[in-house]
């Protein structure tokens, strides 16, 4: 079977790095990157470049695309391989309004009772304030302060389009994903991503710092009952408004004294967690996405093992305001000899070198029977690597030790 995943960051590589796994994967990527250039033929195409990813995929004779980035679905690149007759993992445009819109979302949650955050009449502190559309990670500011609050709805304001405001909730944010075909949807397991740059939750917000799973204060039971609370009814409620969603739904919620809470949704595989999910997979990845691509996910099982995964995201300096690039990177080799997992998010290769090429660079992965013994593998790995002045944290998947040893 032949394969594009679209996308060039960590989550393509690590999707691409599943998928490589399957014995009738033939796999192509756009435009990929180093990492993923190992496993996949990579080919010069924008992920928002319907036209040429559609010609590619023509001539190519892809069997199945993959589309790892939210900006592609929301513009409807799903759309446009779909009408040239092409099998996609990734919802339609319509569809993938359930990420592109904060306000749509919210109308979808209420016509089916999923429980949510309260929109507040203005923001006033203590809240949340969202931007309506894709903002590239820069769209939800939480405000503790007056001064914080009238801040973020004047930047939420300069996106251009309508602002949400929120009551800021406590507890504990965690994903939940579900590969949907449409009318059928099957969890994967959860994980907890890190948000802000610095340990302890400090600084500003990034793409994400690191992610770990499963997540010991969510049980696989609890996951499914997630699953049966909020993804099948906005599953019902996207096929009811006639854009049914197939690929991959993620749910981040905020585990409340009160039950969980839904934040936001992502019509995509999340980044990092991706990185640390898959490599937990003790199934085939091909199979699933296919037959939720197809519509016929079914009874498909996706069974993971027992043992825990964490990641650590190296990012340039200067992440994320002003991230330096250029910066020669080598090592990779001698971590993934001591058993890590090293996925590509911003690397290029100049005059056959390896060097940094965005904010967030590398993700390390270690997975181990737990989420002690894989944090300590994974910063041992981290120790190999040579990226000079790399940024990373050094606390991610401590509460999950905490918590489960
Ligand atoms: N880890 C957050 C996201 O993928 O949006």
């Amino acid at each position: 079977m032949k394969i594009l995943v679209v996308g060039s960051g960590g989550r393509e590589h690590a999707l691409v790095w599943k998928l490589a796994q399957s014995p009738n994967a033939v796999l192509h990527a756009a435009p990929g990157n180093p990492g993923i250039a190992a496993l996949a033929e990579c080919h010069p195409f924008r992920a928002e470049d319907a036209e040429g990813l559609l010609a590619l995929c023509l001539q190519l004779e892809i069997d199945l695309v993959v589309i790892g980035p939210e900006a592609p679905l929301v513009a409807g690149v799903g759309d446009a391989l779909r009408r040239g007759g092409l099998t996609v993992f990734g919802p339609s445009a319509a569809a993938a309004r359930i990420e592109g819109s904060k306000r749509f979302a919210k109308e979808v949650m209420s016509a089916v009772g999923v429980p949510a955050p309260a929109l507040l009449d203005e923001p006033r502190a203590p809240c949340v304030v969202k931007a309506d559309g894709l903002a590239a990670g820069k769209g939800v500011v939480v405000c503790r302060t007056q001064a914080e609050a009238d801040e973020a709805w004047t930047r939420a304001a300069a996106f251009g389009g309508d602002v949400l405001v929120e009551e800021l909730l406590d507890g504990e944010e965690v994903s939940v994903f579900a590969l949907c075909d449409g009318a059928v949807a099957r969890p994967l397991p959860a994980a907890q991503d890190a948000k802000r740059l610095l340990d302890g939750d400090e600084g500003p917000n990034t793409g994400g710092m690191g992610a770990y799973s499963p997540v010991p204060f969510l049980s696989e039971d609890e996951v499914n009952d997630v699953v049966d609370r909020v993804h099948r009814p906005v599953l019902g409620e996207l096929a009811r408004r006639r854009s049914p969603f197939v690929g991959l739904l993620y749910a981040g919620l905020m585990l409340t004294d009160d039950g969980p809470r839904v934040l936001e949704f992502n019509c995509r595989f999340g980044d990092p967690e991706t990185q640390s999910i898959l490599p937990l997979l003790e199934d085939d990845l091909l199979e699933p996405l296919a037959a939720a691509a197809a519509g016929r996910l079914g009874d498909t099982e996706i069974e993971a093992s027992s043992d825990a995964a964490v990641t650590v995201v190296l990012a340039s300096p200067g992440y994320p305001e002003a991230p330096e690039a250029g910066a020669r990177i080598g090592g990779l080799e001698a971590a993934e000899g001591n058993g890590a997992l090293v996925f590509h998010a911003g690397t290029a290769l100049r005059e056959g070198e390896l060097r940094s090429a965005g904010g967030r660079v590398l993700d390390v992965t270690s997975v181990a029977p737990t989420s002690a013994e894989a944090r300590e593998r994974v910063y041992e790995a981290i120790e190999l690597i040579d990226f000079p002045d790399a940024q990373f944290r050094r606390d991610i998947a401590l509460k999950a030790v905490h918590v489960s040893g």
